[in-house]
């Protein structure tokens, strides 16, 4: 049969595109390969959300072709995902040697449009049009994990953004807000579990307006509520994630969940974009400064150890250093476990790319770094106060990048390496931490030697606010 290798530009969400479409050509024969350089299909599965995104995926798939070409290989190609979405028919006028382009409704397609093209029933497909109801087909897995069982699952709950933030490229690559059903959705999770996986992470461009216009508010809570609430009650799954929120989708019922929900881990990535009012109006974000430092303090009333993490964009067209400073002290009165900071890029058609006073490459720089610079002075502190305290991890295997070591994560989002084996993976364990290291912790069992008494012996991350 024939291999096949996938390249994954981008987000979570991406990720679990790549990964249902592996699963989908896996059920069909196909076999995933070690690499591009001896796949008979190669993709490249892309993300548009800055320029450097998409020029990275341009430059790996020219290198593809490249390198194909020298060593007498003509591999069958496809770009997929949000920058095929957006360029479409141009990637195929630009990159001749690519044989498909499949848009962000297209996914499920990928095996019988390869399998056409494979057979010669077909030249080259392009195919980014809308397709009704494709939200729902999104749900193949192949739980492989990193060499063994996968301990944690992504699970796509909805699908594109009506926000209309005005620096943002998803609403046109992802299209408007769909969701799946809150049973299908909760079956596929209680089916996950039946095959080992202990935490999901539920997945969306904008999570919090799941279901908004199907699902009444019941008791005060949210569709999006009510969601994680079924997920929550799956016997046999540990902890429930979820990303990416919208602050505004920060209600009290969502607060109060992380009081009442025991699997619903303290965590919350909340992309702030900038600290200034001025900036987020012109962003069209949707809240105040003050509404959002608001939910980050009724959060840590109700989880005092709450992972908070952020994305800020700097650079946005018409920001003067007194809103930059802005950006600035609001990092410094959160203090952020991590913060993803990007530089403004101007995207195609989206109303900041006509706004006056775009500003200088340098400028966009030099703020990039300043901010980049507290924002990680302020999270090694945060880590380093977890040195001698003890927390609890989900064992999820091998340690990717550090051979020998098992990893796991915080309940927090923290990755954590240990001197594990295979006896642990799928196990909640406490773990003292001895040191940290670049976002990373080091942990040794609390309790060395009680495996079985550790699993009951349950505690949450201290207060670090
Ligand atoms: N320029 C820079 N960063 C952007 N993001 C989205 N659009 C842009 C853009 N045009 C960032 C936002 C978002 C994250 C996924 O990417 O911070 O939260």
């Amino acid at each position: 049969m024939p291999t096949v290798f996938i390249k994954t530009f981008g987000c979570q969400m991406n990720e679990r595109d790549s990964e249902a479409v592996a699963a989908q050509l896996v059920a069909k024969g196909y076999v995933l390969a070690p690499s591009e350089l001896v796949a008979d299909v190669v993709l490249v599965n892309t993300c548009s959300v800055r320029d450097l995104a998409e020029q990275k995926a341009l430059a790996k798939m020219a290198n593809i072709v490249g390198v194909a070409r020298k060593n007498g290989r003509a591999p069958l190609l496809g770009f997929m995902g949000c920058m095929a979405q957006s360029r479409g028919r141009q990637l195929v006028e630009t990159l001749p040697d690519v044989d498909l382009v499949l848009g962000t409704q297209k996914f499920h397609r990928a095996a019988g449009y390869i399998d056409d093209l494979l057979a010669g029933r077909r030249d080259q497909v392009v195919d980014t049009d809308e397709e009704p109801g494709s939200q729902s087909a999104i749900r193949e897995h192949l739980l492989a994990g990193n060499s063994g069982k996968a301990v944690t699952a992504f699970v796509s709950i909805m699908q594109g953004c009506n926000q209309h933030c005005t620096f943002c490229i998803v609403p046109s690559t992802r299209g408007a807000e769909r969701s799946r059903t809150l049973d299908d959705i909760v079956s596929e999770c209680r089916e996950l579990v039946g095959r080992g996986v202990r935490e999901v992470t539920l997945l969306g461009q904008i999570v919090t307006s799941f279901g908004k216009r199907e699902i009444p508010v019941k008791d005060g809570k949210s569709a999006f509520v009510q969601l994680v609430e079924a997920v929550h009650a799956i016997d046999g799954l540990e902890r429930v994630r979820f990303t990416a929120p919208h602050p505004k989708g920060y209600g009290d019922d969502l607060v109060e969940a992380y009081g009442r929900l025991p699997k619903l881990v303290e965590c919350a990535h909340l992309p702030v974009q900038s600290g200034s009012d001025r900036m987020l109006k012109l962003m069209h974000r949707g809240y105040s400064r003050e509404r959002y430092l608001g939910i980050i303090e009724k959060l840590r009333r109700v989880q005092p150890g709450m992972g908070l993490t952020t994305d800020i964009i700097v650079g946005f067209p018409g920001e003067t250093e007194a809103d930059f400073e802005d950006t600035l002290s609001l990092a410094r009165e959160v203090g952020f476990d991590q913060a993803f900071v990007f530089k403004y890029s101007q995207r195609k058609d989206t109303p900041a790319a006509a706004m006056p006073d775009q500003l200088p490459e340098e400028l966009i720089e030099e703020r990039h770094a300043r901010l980049f610079e507290m924002i990680n002075r302020i999270a090694a502190a945060k880590y380093e106060a977890l040195v001698g305290r003890t927390v609890e991890i989900l064992v999820e295997g091998p340690s990717r990048k550090n051979a020998g070591r098992f990893q796991g994560r915080t309940r927090s989002n923290k990755l954590v390496l240990f001197s594990g084996s295979e006896r642990h993976r799928g196990r909640l364990m406490d773990l003292r931490i001895e040191r940290t290291g670049s976002f990373t912790l080091y942990g040794d069992p609390a309790v060395v030697g009680m495996d079985d008494a550790t699993e009951s012996a349950v505690t949450t991350e201290p207060g670090l606010a």
